[in-house]
């Protein structure tokens, strides 16, 4: 049965405001979507929104080159929230005026309510809210009334309950902001009449529905690499279509220890998915004997992939479409999505496959529009175990980009042994904190030194373990690990890992390193 969605459009004006927002929004339980400002007035009607948010941003509305709005999105009649630069636009569009304040206001700071306000209603007369500025508006426009005003603000929210138009000079959506969430529901639930129904369940179900409808009877075949968004997309796929998805799994070599026989396990025997295990381990050692440039390492492998992919795809027959893991930050990051739609999107990833002369197949990609954390929900909804769904991340490269210089396979099954040893102990560690450490593994560099065991001389390999804190991996700090905890993992390796004789800690952030070694 199809019912509408309910759908909040977020226009954004760039600086990421426009994710966070939208992510927000989600978190309630609306479903919404990012576009950027320039989207037109109809393209925006297009997608059908029952709201619209028009998000912050670092520009000034009245520099000629900043970006701007089509003025007719505030004359749809949908209930508009704008906060920051968005406010800033309506009071620009609706005869206002918005001016380079003498001081600018960054960090919290106590509101005080002025009046009555459909937006504010049920906040506190004074609270304190998140300001990120330097222009304010410093004249309401005609038909708005003054909601709330700050000592270096005067004008910190207006609205026009007639036009359905709310806008906030502070962020709603920073937790900083005591009642932030409070005024989203209100603009969501009170304003504009939604309610929260976009749950991981129902995610799924319309998920389902159209990948039936777009598939029909025809076949999927996917590239299963056990990440979480291959595996997730396998998992839904298999729910909608069940035996017309074809799984293709590369057993290239470079993995870690486990890792093939747990994708196995988990898809072919628990998920009972058509999944054929390629083992190009030879062939791939061929490829990269004696190469130790990083690139043309990462060149060779990702080529080498679709190689044997493809081989593999062109054995079965009558398979029209090929799936990707793709999720809503490429799309958004691709800067290829117009109008927010899917079609778009395919096109320009499209592009990024190297299909073999004369092979072809139709894209599909059903986490589109989704963030990192709601295909995980989405993946444990579906029965996907912890281990692959809060898998951490793991290089397209694999080991190949942890051992440096050439690559044997003495060198991978020596990585591969003591970074299981390093991934057990953090794992339990990282148990007991919380999931503090973000990414940890072992790195094997190109050098011998000298050691001792019992009463023979060694002249053996290093192995150097990395474990680092990170948000998002654009920046990283080395983890501060209890001695004891690297003093075990030390000795585990030298004791268990014949061919190591020394382990070494990385202590450098990044920047100025990188969270890899090549
Ligand atoms: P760096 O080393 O650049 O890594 O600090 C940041 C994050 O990206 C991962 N990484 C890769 N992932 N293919 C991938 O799919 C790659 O070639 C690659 N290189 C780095 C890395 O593990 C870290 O999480």
């Amino acid at each position: 049965m199809e019912n509408k969605q309910e759908k909040v459009v977020v226009v954004d004006f760039g600086a990421q405001y426009g994710q966070l927002i939208a992510r927000r929004v989600r978190d309630l339980k609306v479903y919404s979507e990012i576009v950027p400002y320039t989207t037109s007035a109809q393209e925006i009607l297009a997608l059908k929104p029952d709201a619209i948010i028009l998000s912050g941003g670092p520009a000034s509305v009245y520099l000629e080159d900043s970006p701007h709005i089509d003025p007719e999105i505030l004359d749809l009649g949908l209930p508009i929230l704008g906060f920051c630069y968005g406010m800033q636009t309506i009071a620009y569009l609706h005869g206002g005026k918005v001016a380079n304040a003498d001081k600018g206001e960054y960090g919290g700071t106590r509101m005080q309510r002025l009046g009555e306000s459909q937006l504010l209603a049920g906040t506190p007369e004074e609270q304190t809210v998140w300001m990120s500025h330097r222009d304010s508006v410093t004249q309401v426009p005609e038909g708005y009334t003054l909601t709330a005003s700050t000592p270096n603000c005067p004008v910190a929210a207006f609205e026009n309950p007639e036009k359905k138009i709310y806008a906030t000079q502070f962020h709603p959506e920073v937790k900083h902001t005591s009642h932030g969430n409070d005024i989203l529901k209100t603009f969501l639930f009170e304003l504009a009449g939604l309610s929260p129904q976009w749950t991981t369940e129902s995610v799924i179900d319309r998920a389902v529905r159209e990948i039936r409808e777009q598939v029909k009877d025809e076949h999927v075949i996917l590239a299963l690499s056990g990440g979480v968004d291959s595996s997730v997309v396998a998992a839904l796929l298999h729910k909608a279509i069940g035996d017309q998805l074809h799984c293709v799994f590369v057993n290239h070599g470079l993995l870690r220890k486990g890792e093939p026989e747990s994708v196995e396990r988990v898809f072919k025997d628990q998920f009972k998915i058509d999944l054929k295990m390629v083992d190009a381990q030879d062939r791939y050692l061929n490829k990269l004997a004696g190469v130790n440039d990083p690139e043309k390492k990462r060149r060779i492998i990702g080529e080498e992939f679709w190689k044997v992919f493809f081989e593999e795809a062109q054995k079965l027959d009558g398979i029209r479409y090929l799936a990707q893991g793709t999720i809503y930050p490429d799309v958004i990051e691709s800067g290829s999505r117009k109008t927010g739609g899917a079609s778009s999107t395919i096109k320009s990833h499209h592009n990024l496959i190297p299909f073999p002369e004369g092979v072809h197949f139709d894209l599909i990609e059903p986490l589109d529009h989704f963030f990192k954390d709601e295909v995980r929900a989405i993946g444990t909804e579906l029965g996907l175990p912890d281990e692959i769904v809060y898998r951490q991340p793991f290089p397209g490269p694999g080991l190949a980009i942890r051992i440096i210089g050439d690559i044997t396979k003495e060198k991978l099954d020596l990585l591969r042994e003591a970074d299981a040893i390093v991934r057990e102990e953090l794992d339990a560690y990282n148990k007991e904190h919380e999931g503090a450490v973000w990414q940890y593994f072992a790195v094997l560099p190109d050098i011998r030194s000298v050691g001792v065991m019992g009463d023979e001389r060694t002249y053996a390999r290093p192995i150097i373990i990395r474990a680092v804190e990170s948000q998002d991996a654009m920046t990283a700090d080395w983890a501060k690990l209890p001695y004891e905890v690297l003093s075990r993992i030390s000795s585990r390796i030298v004791g268990e890992v014949a061919g190591i004789n020394r382990v070494a800690y990385d202590i450098t952030s990044k920047p100025p390193a990188t969270i890899e070694w090549e």
